[in-house]
């Protein structure tokens, strides 16, 4: 078969994805189109590739399928050749909407965040008039008062607004400085030796796989507890007592310091995973939990130009935090 041409191009030589069509059987595909969708042959109409085919000319988006069952977004132009052929331009797209959509939803938690520190710190000075004037009365009060279990409540239930504001706040710290070397093995020890003796770990049983010689981070120490000490906490309240633990440490890919920390809980739901890095958003009942360790978590690592992921399972949720390692001068 002679070269397609058209106005003097080679339609073969063409880079991108590109089908002839007639009518809506194909004609012809060049190399990009057949690899593009794993094709063998000429596939057969322009319906067994798109969910929604072009009708007219022009852009539409639309999920292309393959032969072999797997798919991708798509752009595709639909335009004319000549004669009574068109042509089909095909464009993956997949991976600029998923990064898309991680922009925005990291835009959406850094907007949340922000906010809940300011409302935090507007809060926390009021609340501690409240407390304050709470434990004057309660002082005042004769003793056997009956009044005296409101007041005592008062107090219970302003101390719990005061650490949610506490907890709010440590959202908002940008300005902390992130020059010091950190030892991630150090931080994982440090953060599980003070609650190992607590009732949520003492039937846990620990697998520590710690790389030998983890390069240092650069960051702010105590941020880095944090995150470590709430994905631990939330594996731990996961487990309710009773599982296994993983904590791990490795160089991975592309100089990225890598920390897992795995459960053997019951799992996240997948119709929650979307939301557990959402500031408020908790599963734990009566006020058990702030639904901020996620939130704060994100906003730790995001800091440290790092990032966080999770896989989860009935059985397995792990956990994986991803840091760049130091970048020394005379490297
Ligand atoms: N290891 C885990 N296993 C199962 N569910 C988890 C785990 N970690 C987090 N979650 C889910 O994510 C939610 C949000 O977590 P987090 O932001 O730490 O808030 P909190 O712990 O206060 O609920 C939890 O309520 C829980 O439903
Ligand atoms: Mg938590």
């Amino acid at each position: 078969m002679p070269a397609l041409t058209y106005k003097g191009i080679v339609l073969s030589k063409i880079k991108d994805p590109l089908a002839l069509l007639k009518e809506n059987r194909f004609v012809f595909i060049n190399e990009s189109f057949r690899r593009l969708f794993h094709l063998e042959d000429l596939p057969g109409k322009i319906e067994d590739l798109f969910e929604k085919p072009p009708q007219e000319f022009g852009l539409l988006e639309t999920r292309a399928r393959r032969p072999d069952g797997s798919s991708f977004e798509a752009e595709v132009v639909l335009l004319p050749f000549n004669g009574e052929l068109r042509q089909l331009l095909v464009r993956d797209v997949s991976e600029r909407r998923a990064t898309e959509k991680m922009w925005l939803q990291a835009e959406r938690l850094t907007a949340m965040g922000k906010l809940a520190g300011e409302i935090a710190h507007e809060i926390n000075n009021p609340l501690g008039g409240i407390l304050l004037y709470a434990n004057l009365l309660k002082e005042d009060l004769p003793s056997g008062s009956p009044l005296l279990s409101h007041v005592d409540k008062i107090i219970k239930l302003a101390t719990r607004c005061r650490i949610i504001a506490k907890a709010l706040l440590n959202f908002g710290h940008p300005e902390d400085s992130l020059e010091e070397w950190v030892n991630i093995n150090q931080v994982l020890q440090d953060m599980f030796s003070l609650i190992e003796d607590h009732r949520l770990f003492r039937e846990v049983e620990i697998i520590w796989e710690l790389e030998e010689n983890l390069p240092f981070v650069q960051g702010n120490r105590s941020q880095l507890e944090q995150l470590v000490l709430n994905l631990i906490i939330n594996a731990g309240e996961a487990m309710k007592g009773r599982g296994r633990l993983y904590l791990r440490t490795r160089l991975g890919h592309g100089e990225m310091v890598v920390l897992e920390i795995e459960d053997t809980g019951p799992g996240i739901p997948p119709e929650i995973q979307e939301r557990i890095f959402d500031p408020f958003f908790t599963t734990k009942p009566g006020g058990k939990g702030t639904g901020l360790g996620l939130a704060i978590c994100h906003g730790i690592v995001k800091r440290h130009q790092g990032t966080i992921e999770f896989e989860s399972q009935p059985g397995k949720t792990l956990f994986r935090v991803k840091l760049p390692k130091i970048h020394l001068g005379n490297e």
